[in-house]
C-alpha cells in the first residue's frame, strides 16, 4: 500500500485523528494535502489527549516523518506554537521529522483579520468561520499574490512582495472600517518567524516521489471533509480547498496513479459546526443528547457542533466522489444509550424521493429527511474487539447501514483510544502487528 488517502466523508470532525493514528504505525510518511489550522485532530493514547491542527497526526510515531504539503497554507505563528507543544509534550526530534513544503502559502496576519472583518460584515450570512484567516490565504494564493514560505528566504522578495499589494490591503482594510494595516508591522512580525521555519524547507513535490519510488509508504492525512470542499460540499458553507482526494494530487504534487486506498471515515451519526445546510439537523433532546455524549464540541474553537442522526443520502455523494476503498464507522459506542436509532435513507423534495446529496443543497427548499428506524442496544461496545463482540442489534445497525449505502465498514471504532477498535475483513490489512 503506497500511497493511502484518509478522507473525512462529512462535514469534517469524523474521527481522522484517530484513525491517522491506528494507521500510522506501519506507514513512513503522513501527509497533509490541504487546509490549515483550521482542523483540529484529536489522538489519544493511554487516556493522553493531543490535538493537532496543523502537523500531521503521525507525528506521535516515533519513526513516523511528517509533510506539510505545498496544498496547505501555514500560519507560521501557529506552526511554531504546535512544535513547541509537541516538544512539550515529550514528543522526540518534531523538528527533525516534520519537513515543509516550500511552495505552501503563508497565512499572513492580515489574512486572520480579514477573515473576522469579513464575517462580522456578512451578518445572518455568515459562514462560521474558525478565523484561521483560511479562505483569504486560499484567495490570495489564486489571485496570485500570496506569499509562499520561499519568500521567508529572501528579504529583498518579502518586502517587495508586502508592499506590492500594500495599497491593496489598505483599500480593503478601510473598506472594513479598520485602519490597522501597516506593512512594516507585517513585515517586521512575519520575518521574525523565518529562523525556525527554514530549517523545515524542503522541495516536498521531489521528496514524496522519491519516497514512494524508493517503496516508502504513504498517508495522506485530508482535513475537513468531502462535503466542506470549495467544489463539492454546501458551497458557499464550504472551506476553501479541496479535501477530496483529488487535492491529493493538486496538494502533494503526487500522481493519481499512485493512490492505492481511500479510507473514508464517517461518524455513526451525523455533526456540522459552522452554519450551512444539514438536512438531519435535531434541535431537539435527541440532538442534545448526541452531542452531550458524543462530547461535540469543535477542537479548534470549542464550539458546539450541531448534531443529527446518519445521513445516507449525504454519504452517497461523498462515496461518489471520494472513490472511497474501506471505510472507518467512528464513534459507534456514543450510541450506547439510544432506545431507538434512526438513519435517513432519502430525503423527499416536492414529493420525489431522492437517494443522493443535491448539488447546491443550499438553494434547494422544503426538504424532508424521510427516516427508517431501528432499535437500540442499550449497552457499552466499548469492549468489543471484533464485529462478532458487538450486540446483535449494533451488527444490524452496521449492515443496515452498509446495504444503504453500498460499502463495507473496513474499520469500526467503539472508543476514543487507539486500542478501541475493530479492524474487519478489508481492514485487517492495516492491523497492527
Ligand atoms: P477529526 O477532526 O476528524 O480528527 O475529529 P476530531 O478530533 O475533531 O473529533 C473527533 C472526536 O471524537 C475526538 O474527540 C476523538 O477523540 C473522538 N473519537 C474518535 N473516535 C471515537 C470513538 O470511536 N468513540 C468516541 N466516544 N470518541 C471518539
Ligand atoms: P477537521 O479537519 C469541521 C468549517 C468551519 C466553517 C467552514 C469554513 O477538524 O475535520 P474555514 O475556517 O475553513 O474557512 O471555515 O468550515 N470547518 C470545519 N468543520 N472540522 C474541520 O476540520 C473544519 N475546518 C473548517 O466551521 O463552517
Ligand atoms: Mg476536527
Amino acid at each position: 500500500m503506497p500511497l493511502v488517502v484518509i478522507v473525512g466523508t462529512q462535514w469534517g470532525d469524523e474521527g481522522k485523528g484517530k484513525v491517522i493514528d491506528f494507521l500510522a504505525h506501519n506507514v513512513d510518511w503522513v501527509a497533509r494535502y490541504q487546509g490549515g489550522n483550521n482542523a483540529g485532530h484529536t489522538v489519544i493514547v493511554e487516556g493522553r489527549k493531543v490535538v493537532l491542527h496543523l502537523i500531521p497526526s503521525g507525528i506521535l510515531h516515533p519513526h513516523n516523518r511528517s509533510l506539510i504539503g505545498n496544498g496547505v497554507v501555514v500560519d507560521p505563528q501557529a506552526l511554531i506554537d504546535e512544535i513547541k507543544m509537541l516538544e512539550e509534550a515529550g514528543v522526540a526530534d518534531v523538528r527533525d521529522r516534520l519537513s515543509v513544503s516550500e511552495t505552501a502559502h503563508l497565512i499572513m496576519p492580515y489574512h486572520k483579520k480579514l477573515d473576522h472583518m469579513m464575517e462580522a460584515r456578512r451578518g445572518e450570512n455568515q459562514i462560521g468561520t474558525t478565523g484561521r484567516g483560511i479562505g483569504c490565504a486560499y484567495a490570495d494564493k489564486v489571485a496570485r499574490h500570496g506569499i509562499r514560505m520561499l519568500d521567508l528566504r529572501d528579504k529583498d522578495r518579502f518586502v517587495r512582495k508586502v508592499k506590492s499589494f500594500s495599497p491593496y490591503y489598505q483599500n480593503l482594510f478601510s473598506h472594513y472600517g479598520e485602519d490597522t494595516w501597516s506593512e512594516d508591522a507585517v513585515v517586521e512580525e512575519v520575518w521574525a518567524l523565518r529562523g525556525e521555519i527554514l530549517p523545515l524547507l524542503v522541495d516536498g513535490v521531489t521528496l514524496l516521489n522519491d519516497e514512494l519510488k524508493a517503496g516508502k509508504k504513504v498517508l495522506a492525512e485530508g482535513a475537513q471533509g468531502i462535503l466542506l470542499d470549495v467544489d463539492f460540499g454546501t458551497y458557499p458553507f464550504v472551506t476553501s480547498s479541496n479535501p477530496s482526494p483529488g487535492g491529493v494530487c493538486t496538494g502533494l504534487g503526487i500522481s493519481p496513479r499512485e493512490i492505492e486506498k481511500v479510507v473514508g471515515v464517517v461518524k455513526a451519526y451525523t455533526t456540522r459546526v459552522g452554519a450551512g445546510p444539514f438536512v438531519v439537523e435535531l434541535e431537539d433532546e435527541v440532538g442534545e443528547k448526541l452531542r452531550k455524549d458524543g462530547n461535540e464540541f469543535g477542537a479548534t474553537t470549542g464550539r458546539a457542533r450541531r448534531c443529527g442522526w446518519f445521513d445516507c443520502v449525504a454519504l452517497r455523494r461523498s462515496l461518489q466522489i471520494g472513490a472511497i476503498t474501506n471505510l472507518a464507522l467512528m464513534k459507534l459506542d456514543v450510541l450506547d444509550d439510544f432506545d431507538e436509532i434512526k438513519v435517513c435513507t432519502h430525503y423527499l423534495i416536492d414529493g420525489k424521493k431522492v437517494d443522493i446529496l443535491p448539488m447546491g443543497l443550499e438553494s434547494v427548499k422544503g426538504i424532508e429527511p424521510i427516516y427508517q428506524s431501528f432499535p437500540g442496544w442499550n449497552g457499552s461496545v466499548r469492549e468489543a474487539r471484533t464485529f462478532e463482540d458487538l450486540p446483535t442489534a449494533a451488527q444490524e445497525y452496521i449492515r443496515a447501514l452498509e446495504d444503504l449505502m453500498g460499502a463495507h465498514m473496513d474499520f469500526v471504532s467503539v472508543g476514543p483510544e487507539r486500542s478501541e477498535t475493530i479492524f474487519r475483513d478489508g481492514g485487517a490489512l492495516f492491523k497492527p502487528a
